[in-house]
């Protein structure tokens, strides 16, 4: 699978992403897409063993490309985007890529069947900027779906953990900050979550 993105392309979805950010900056969560140093920040978290790989909140892609060049040739990946807009511009952007329309918290759902159980959740959802009840239904569906050692890795804008820790405590759950990628912009901060013990 090849990424074919041209500086042209790269304006073209910064601009997509800067006006669904202006319609709904909480869900979007960011102005512009991520940068290449977090995005390959995040692919160099997956390990040969990740055979089945969900990326959740891909936008137009700009991580996407990177996982899948760090994938093992036979891994399992799909990307779970809520926003349709940018779900098109991904599956245009990556023709051969598995995406499904639809919100995280029905990961259950959207998965095939040959997709559990999950070894790496690769995530850019905005946590911090979410109510509480939403990041806990979004964890509990993750988890559902994983295996005993799954993980989600997660990038955030802040060197804090983006999960509230009463969140990790229901769940047995823990955060730990793993990377910073320091020439993204702003600079962004790598978190590995699984299963605590
Ligand atoms: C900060 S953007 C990251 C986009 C892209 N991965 C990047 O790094 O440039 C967050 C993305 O998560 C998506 N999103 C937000 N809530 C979601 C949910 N509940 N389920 C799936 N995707 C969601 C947004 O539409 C947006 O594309």
């Amino acid at each position: 699978m090849r990424a074919s993105t041209p500086a042209v392309d790269r304006l073209r979805h910064a601009w997509i992403f800067f006006r669904h950010w202006l319609k709904d900056p909480l869900t979007t969560a960011s102005v512009v897409p991520s940068g290449d140093d977090l995005a390959r920040s995040m692919a160099e978290r997956l390990t040969p063993d990740d055979r089945v790989v969900v990326e959740l909140g891909p936008g137009t892609g700009a991580i996407t490309g990177r996982l899948l060049e760090q994938l093992a040739v036979d891994a399992r990946f799909i990307a779970v985007e809520l926003n349709a807009p940018f779900a098109e511009a991904l599956a245009k952007r990556f023709p051969d890529l598995k995406v499904a329309t639809g919100d995280a918290r029905k990961l259950a759902e959207l998965l095939p069947a040959d997709y559990r159980p999950v070894d790496a959740v690769v995530s850019s959802l905005g946590f911090l900027a979410m109510p509480e009840s939403i990041c806990r239904e979004i964890l509990q569906a993750v988890f559902e779906v994983m295996g005993p050692s799954g993980r989600i890795i997660q990038f955030s804008y802040t060197p804090r953990s983006p999960i509230p820790q009463r969140v990790l405590d229901e769940l047995g759950a823990e955060c730990k900050r793993v990377s910073t990628a320091w020439r993204n912009l702003p600079p962004a901060f790598v978190f590995e979550i699984r299963r605590s013990g």
